[in-house]
């Protein structure tokens, strides 16, 4: 027996210096040190062997054991180096080589404004509201003071999907949505944006889909100056501290009385130039005190309540603010626009 243990480790001894992977060197440790090894049968015929002879192959026996397992894990750590080393030589990075461009996509300007313009609104205590695309009649029209053959509505060519279902041609049914929805008729202070549908045919100042942002506010004893001095904050805050802000008559069915709003010209300071048509003053919105109509309609008592609404396009506050003289810059999705404006957006900041 001493003689086949001898043969054996000369066996283990070739086999292992032949050992290049993990798998082998499993294999190996298997056939030499499990159940069913050449040791393990060796010490299974112990029992014939005399005293002596029992000591003296135990001894060996132990000795090549200890032997194998020290080679085994030896051999093991060698072998996990050489797979890293490996490894990190496959996935080696070349520094110097130059690097993909990443894309990186920018903020649309009209959501730029718009967010702004939520953000400013969101300070002053104001929710952002929305409401649906497809609106009724009743709510686009019919409830904002335009009854059926108003000929205010021939201003807002409308995409009719049914005789009482249409894309909805400005936000103002938001307000009609908000007051009804507020059973108790506490105070309201919202902005709505999104977007609004008319049959325009498209061109540098048209297009048949844009923006609006729809401005409300009711409660008791609110009047024409809390609208003046919100108006007179966001024009401000669009275009410049040095901003100021006038009040021309104007008609829109739901506010009474109504009126546009002009800011003086960015460009000049309004001195006249021909952004401003040398005016000095450039018109950016909309707006009025609701009207009595409206609020009973919406379930205001109009002899406690009051309010004002406005309605700002953002596509014409990002034309004034960033010098876009083509609305249909805004929907084309030319690249070379969206980067130019992004590129903007990094000099803001
Ligand atoms: N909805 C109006 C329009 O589209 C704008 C507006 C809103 C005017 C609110 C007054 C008050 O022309």
């Amino acid at each position: 027996m001493i003689e086949d243990l001898k043969i054996l480790k000369e066996e283990f001894e070739k086999e292992i210096s032949s050992v290049n992977s993990m798998n082998e060197l499993n294999e190996i440790r298997v056939k030499y040190l499990g159940k069913k090894s050449k040791v393990q049968e060796f010490s299974s015929h112990m029992k014939d062997l005399s005293i002596d002879e029992k000591k003296e192959c135990g001894r060996l026996m132990n000795e090549f054991k200890v032997h194998v397992e020290n080679m085994i894990s030896d051999l093991k750590i060698e072998l996990e180096k050489k797979l890293l080393e490996e490894k990190l030589e496959k996935e080696k990075i070349d520094v110097t080589l130059p690097a993909t461009k990443i894309r990186v996509g920018g903020i649309h300007p009209i959501t730029k404004v718009i967010n702004e313009i939520e953000d400013l609104f969101i300070s002053m205590g104001y929710d952002v509201l929305d409401g649906p695309e497809v609106e009724s009649d009743l709510y686009n029209f019919e409830m904002l003071n335009l009854p059926k053959g108003h000929p205010a509505r021939d201003t807002q060519d409308s995409f009719y999907i049914t005789e009482d279902t249409l894309l909805r041609t400005q936000t103002s049914p938001i307000q009609v949505r908000t007051m009804l929805a507020n059973m108790e008729k506490t105070p309201i202070r919202v902005i709505c944006p999104g977007k609004t549908y008319r049959k325009d045919n498209d061109d540098a100042t048209h297009s048949h889909q844009f923006h609006q942002i729809e401005g409300l506010v009711v409660d008791e004893n609110i009047s024409m100056s809390d609208l003046k001095g919100t108006l007179e904050i966001f024009a401000k805050k669009m275009f410049g501290e040095k901003r100021e802000i006038r009040f021309r008559p104007s008609h829109f069915p739901f506010t009474e009385p109504s009126i546009e709003v002009d800011v003086t010209c960015a460009n000049c300071n309004g001195k006249g130039c021909n952004i401003c048509k040398n005016t000095g003053w450039i018109e950016i919105l909309g707006a009025g005190m609701v009207h009595p109509n409206v609020l009973n309609m919406c379930g205001y008592d109009s002899n406690k309540y009051t309010g004002f609404a406005f309605g700002v396009g953002p596509e014409r506050i990002a034309m004034l603010k960033y010098g876009i003289s083509d609305i249909r810059n805004f929907y084309t999705n030319d690249l070379r626009f969206l980067k130019e404006f992004d590129r903007i957006e990094k000099e803001d900041l």
